[in-house]
């Protein structure tokens, strides 16, 4: 059932410009369609959504087996092929409809291509229609930064996925910190996020999400863990492990592992289902494909929604998820925002409730990336629809919300990175909905974290091959 109407946001329709806005309210009604549209949109739905997705963007955002050319697409539908499963047309359509259909999709797969900004941004400064900003670079030099936590002192630990963890000092000084547990960096695995402990100041007490192997007669398996442990110097001791996802699996990706404390100090915990979208996410005696909630020395809250459910695990918070690695808590509602990747259109930004279904991979915008349908729905009674979806598939990480009074322009924004398109996400967010995007920061490179830091900047991380952490300067004026 949805809760929340899903507000959709197709900004492949909108192009490129430095702010868009496509949302709606209602739910996407295959009916309306064929009433209101073209014939190429009308025979598109009636004839090609079934095995291609409701959402042609989707299905154009993907690597092409016979081309793309007009020429290409004309063969494809007119003749099939048949012995991979697609069908021939010429028997339904005339050339005509065929060519509407071509230049049908050639407009989707146009939007997409605009989406690749190419031109790289050869000063430190980004102009904005809301705010430009010069980047300031804290650290270069790390290939992967996956997570940043930042220091009473204004030090930041910078985690890198290959497996090391950094102090940045004021000076920009980075050493490495020892005594980081052994990781697995492999595909998507690594040394990902870190996060304080609330009480840091008096404790010294630091969490790091990672991928743990575990040596099996079947080859190394690998799993999302959390330890926690002292930072004494620049040494981590006294390490508990707090948290270990079951079971262990064979694939390299979809770690999830994004940390977040809540309000009342619960630790909210984001793990992806590692690829296995049938067994995982919609089982409650795996941890795979869910968030968690545990307390601060890895008990279980005698107020989670599953304690008392027969073979559930206990640490689950919400199930459905494919792979979370953003999240934020709403500074005045205290709520649990978080985003995911979804397959080829269909990334989320979801508000988690307790025992909640966020619908994956029973539910999706997305599909598969040979694009063909996973699921043809998109909403069902007893999953949560999602507050919002892209597509297409911006590969969403990192997440944070503006706060302070640096960056007034960009009041009640949740910022996003896009690892795919290689910027910023600005999203104006009004009684829970988002009413407007910007991109920001366009083209600086794979943007993996954002952080609102104690300081009142923003520092945003960015992977190879730019690979730096940048403090972002408002420039006034
Ligand atoms: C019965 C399922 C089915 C239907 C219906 C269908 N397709 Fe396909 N189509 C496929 C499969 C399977 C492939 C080959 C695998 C792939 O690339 O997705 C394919 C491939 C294609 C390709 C070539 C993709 C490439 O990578 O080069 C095009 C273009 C295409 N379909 C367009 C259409 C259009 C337009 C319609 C509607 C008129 C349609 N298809 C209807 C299943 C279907």
């Amino acid at each position: 059932m949805s809760r929340i109407a899903a507000t959709i946001c197709i900004i492949a329709t909108l192009g490129i410009g430095t702010s868009f806005l496509f949302s709606h309210t209602k739910k996407f009604d295959a009916q309306e369609i064929v009433q209101d549209s073209s014939r190429a949109e009308k025979n598109y739905a009636n004839f090609c959504a079934g095995c291609h997705g409701e959402k042609m963007d989707a299905f154009v955002d993907r690597r092409w087996k016979h081309g793309n050319t007009d020429k290409d697409l004309f063969k494809a539908i007119k003749h099939g092929y048949p012995d991979e499963g697609m069908p021939a047309f010429e028997k339904a359509f005339t050339d005509k409809e065929i060519n509407e259909l071509v230049e049908f999709m050639q407009k989707g797969i146009e939007n997409i291509k605009r989406y690749e900004f190419s031109e790289p941004n050869k000063s430190n400064v980004y102009k904005h229609e809301s705010l430009s900003i010069k980047l300031d670079t804290v650290l270069t030099g790390v290939d992967v930064p996956w997570g940043m936590a930042f220091l009473p002192n204004d030090d930041i630990l910078v985690t890198e996925r290959g497996g090391k963890l950094y102090r940045v000092s004021k000076s920009k000084k980075a050493v490495t910190i020892g005594g980081v547990p052994e990781v697995v960096a492999e595909g998507q695995g690594g040394l990902m996020d870190i996060i304080l402990h609330p009480n840091f100041k008096k404790n010294n007490v630091v969490y790091l999400s990672y991928s743990k192997g575990k040596k099996t007669d079947k080859g190394v398996l690998a799993t999302t863990a959390i330890t926690r442990a002292v930072l004494k110097g620049n040494e981590l001791v006294d390490h508990k492990e707090v948290f270990e996802a079951q079971p262990y699996s064979r694939t390299r990706h979809h770690y999830g592992c994004r940390l977040e404390w809540s309000k009342d100090g619960n630790l909210f915990i984001t793990v992806g289902e590692r690829g296995n979208e049938k067994e995982n996410p919609q089982d409650l005696s795996r941890d795979l494909g869910k968030v968690h909630r545990i307390k601060e020395d890895g008990s279980i809250p005698a107020d989670n929604p599953f304690v008392n459910t027969p073979g559930a695990r206990p640490s689950i918070y919400s199930y459905g998820h494919r792979n979370p690695q953003g999240m934020a808590i709403h500074p005045k509602t205290g709520e649990i925002w978080t985003n995911e990747h979804g397959p080829r259109g269909g990334d989320e930004i979801n508000i988690l409730k307790p025992a909640t279904n966020y619908g994956w991979a029973v539910t999706s915008y997305g599909i598969n990336y040979n694009g063909q349908v996973m699921t043809k729905l998109t909403t069902k009674e007893g999953v949560s629809d999602p507050l919002l979806y892209w597509i297409p598939s911006i590969a969403p990480s990192g997440m944070a919300w503006v706060t302070g009074k640096r960056y007034k322009e960009w009041k009640n924004g949740l910022l996003v990175g896009s690892l795919r398109f290689k910027y910023l996400n600005l999203c104006t967010v009004e009684n829970n909905k988002v009413i407007k995007q910007e991109i920001l920061l366009k083209n600086i490179g794979r943007l993996r974290d954002v952080r609102m830091a104690p300081n009142g900047y923003i520092y945003v991380a960015v992977e190879k091959p730019t690979a730096a952490i940048f403090r972002l300067l408002p420039v006034k004026g």
